[in-house]
């Protein structure tokens, strides 16, 4: 019944949190002939969905009106409507709490709603990353608190997201989707209901190693990340090029692939999920001495780029203190709208801690706030006036010709301004 209700596409699909993940992946739904609806607690986003106002960029907001104004995505909070649907799938956040250690909380609260409505033939996704075990050890218990056995009257499965925001070629459609059920129907109905937006499908045998599968990859990039981080300290000491150094090795066609440093890591992935393995791991009394070894090196880059800078302004016989610096670009990477863990946020508190005058500009940011100060995004019209302008997140909207001719010195932390040769401009 419920797989010829997905592949005639009257399947109903709820998505719980309509973010960077959830939005995207309801779009896409909508898009092939679901009806979608989405239930976030976030009122300003549902009135956005039923207006029609898209707010990830990586959606195309004609599209999106279009699907709204036509009610194929309605949002709500009222988790009620999970009795009219048969496809349910959590996309909440899963953050950290300051002592490192997992939150998920928003999964415990989605699930134990999903719980109270829950019905004969429904099928449930996890994709929210998170430790291996939640999906049978928290989602379970609670979806089957009220007597329903799963696999027999309701499916279950975990299928990590990998979506890359401003990714230009990989989207939800082109980039192959992990999932893993809690029995074989439940991954066959998991399989089915991704197979009309996604053009790969990969079952595994357990949501456990679908969900050691997302942490695996982005654990691979914190490390090699912190590999190169740490290859671009050597570097400085030799005072050689790290980036000819990875161009270079990355000629190699086998056995090699580029990683790049930068001023420290940032986004909702990849300084958090590692976090939740070595939760899991130390639970089981396991060092993961990779990520710990990764994590102390990567967070000791925004000290690095502040002493690099000191040194730079010494040469032109300016400290720390008496200096204007303009940081350009605060979100985690180029291109995206999103500020969380953005490693500018640990730049401007070292810099406003040594009392340097620090500015921001930020297309995609017109505010920020750093320890309890609040930064507006200046102009970009008198960028002589600053002793340096440190590039940190370097949109492609910026015209960096126009940029170095009238700066002093430039930083640039990414190496985003290859193509202009000038001596005012230092990469990392
Ligand atoms: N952003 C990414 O690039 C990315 C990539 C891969 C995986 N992920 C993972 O996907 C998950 C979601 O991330 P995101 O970036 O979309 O987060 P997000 O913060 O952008 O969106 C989550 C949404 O869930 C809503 N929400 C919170 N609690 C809720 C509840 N109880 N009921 C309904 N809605 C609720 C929030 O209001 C928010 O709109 C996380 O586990 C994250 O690690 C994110």
């Amino acid at each position: 019944m419920l797989d010829k209700k997905i592949k005639n596409r009257s399947a109903k699909i709820c998505i719980i949190g309509l973010g960077y993940v959830g939005l995207p992946l309801a779009v896409e739904f909508a898009k092939k002939g679901f009806r979608v609806f989405g239930i976030d607690t976030d009122r300003e986003r549902i009135k956005n969905v039923n207006s029609g106002r898209n707010y990830i960029r990586d959606i195309d907001s004609k599209e999106f009106k279009h699907l709204s104004l036509r009610k194929r995505i309605i949002a709500t909070d009222d988790y009620s409507v999970l009795k009219e649907v048969d496809v349910i799938i959590i996309c909440v956040p899963t953050p950290l709490r300051k002592t490192m250690i997992p939150d998920i909380s928003y999964i415990i609260k989605a699930t134990n709603m999903i719980s109270k409505y829950l019905r004969k033939g429904q099928l449930v996704i996890l994709e929210s990353t998170t430790y291996p075990g939640t999906t049978r050890e928290v989602v379970l218990p609670a979806l089957e608190r009220k007597g329903l056995r799963v696999g027999k009257d309701f499916y279950l499965a975990f299928s990590p997201e990998r979506v890359d925001p401003a990714n230009k070629v990989y989207k939800v459609r082109n980039t192959p989707k992990i999932v893993g059920g809690m029995t074989d129907k439940c991954n066959r109905f998991a399989e089915s209901v991704y197979s009309r937006i996604v053009e790969k499908v990969v079952p595994v045998s357990s949501p456990e190693i679908a969900e050691m599968v997302k942490l695996l990859e982005n654990t691979f990039r914190m490390v090699n990340i912190a590999l190169v981080n740490e290859v671009a300290l050597m570097c400085n000491r030799l005072n050689l090029n790290v980036w000819e150094v990875i161009d270079g090795a990355a000629t190699k066609p086998f056995g090699f692939m580029p990683f790049y440093p930068g001023p420290g890591l940032g986004g909702h992935c990849i300084p958090v999920d590692p976090h939740y393995l070595s939760w899991k791991m130390r639970k089981l009394n396991f060092r993961s001495k990779f990520i710990d070894l990764a994590t102390e090196i990567n967070s000791r880059m925004p000290e690095f780029v502040i002493e690099k800078m000191r040194s730079l302004l010494k040469k032109k016989s300016k400290s720390l203190k008496n200096s204007k610096i303009l940081v350009l670009g605060v979100t985690y990477k180029a291109n995206v709208s999103d500020m969380r863990e953005s490693p500018a946020l640990d730049i401007l508190k070292l810099l406003l801690a040594r009392g340097t005058k620090v500015y921001f500009n930020d297309p995609y940011v017109s505010k920020v706030s750093v320890n309890g100060k609040i930064l507006s995004s200046v102009s970009l019209k008198n960028i002589s006036r600053y002793d340096c302008v440190l590039v940190v997140s370097p949109h492609k909207i910026y015209n960096f010709n126009d940029i170095v001719s009238k700066a002093k010195l430039v930083f640039d932390t990414r190496n985003a301004i290859k193509g202009v040769s000038s001596s005012k401009v230092i990469s990392l």
